[in-house]
């Protein structure tokens, strides 16, 4: 059996939980009292997601959305499409989308335009990590946890082909030869 590939860890779980913290407290500022529509990125939010909103303790409603992009190493294919759409009315909602990576910013930007057609009365997104230096599609990240590296990232959610969800901290994949 060919080797797995072992994560070097960028973030620890306990720096996670702290950026984690900062940013309820941020959306707790601007959101308290608005019952906001949290839509989280399928599937590499659902950790960040069940962390931050057991943070917020005010109402609020959670969906998600899935989309495909990338194939199945590490590159995006550029091409987005919703693969398991929203149940909740997004017209007037206070929405703000929580994301694990943004990375080309492709996927984001599909998303975030897909939404504001659907007239929301504000929209607003969350990513735990930003890579800068890959974007081909302008993004504002309104919370922003960590700004990486242009490396592979994985854990807390983030996947290489399915694998290291689990892990609770953020490692970097480095490319082998
Ligand atoms: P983008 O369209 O290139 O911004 O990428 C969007 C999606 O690609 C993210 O939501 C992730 O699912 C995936 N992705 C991008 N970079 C990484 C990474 O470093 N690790 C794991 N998944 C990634």
């Amino acid at each position: 059996m060919c080797s797995e590939p072992k994560p070097t860890i960028l973030f620890t779980k306990g720096e996670i939980e702290t950026t984690v913290r900062r940013l309820a407290g941020e959306i707790s500022r601007d959101y308290r009292g608005k019952y906001p529509l949290l839509i989280g990125v399928l599937k590499g939010s659902f950790m960040f997601m069940a962390d931050l909103i057991r943070l917020l303790d005010f109402p609020l409603e959670v969906e998600f959305i899935r989309l495909s992009s990338y194939g199945k190493d590490k590159e995006s294919s550029g091409k987005v499409k919703v693969v398991q759409g929203l149940r909740s009315q997004i017209k007037g909602r206070d929405v703000l989308v929580i994301e694990d990576i943004v990375d080309t910013g492709l996927t984001t930007a599909f998303l975030l335009d897909y939404l504001q057609k659907k007239k929301p009365a504000s929209l607003r997104l969350c990513s735990l990590t930003d890579k800068p230096s890959r974007r081909k599609a302008p993004v504002i990240i309104d919370y922003l946890g960590f700004t990486v590296p242009n490396k592979f990232l994985v854990g807390y959610g983030l996947d290489w082909n399915e694998k290291f969800r689990n892990l609770p901290d953020i490692g970097v994949l480095e490319d082998e030869e």
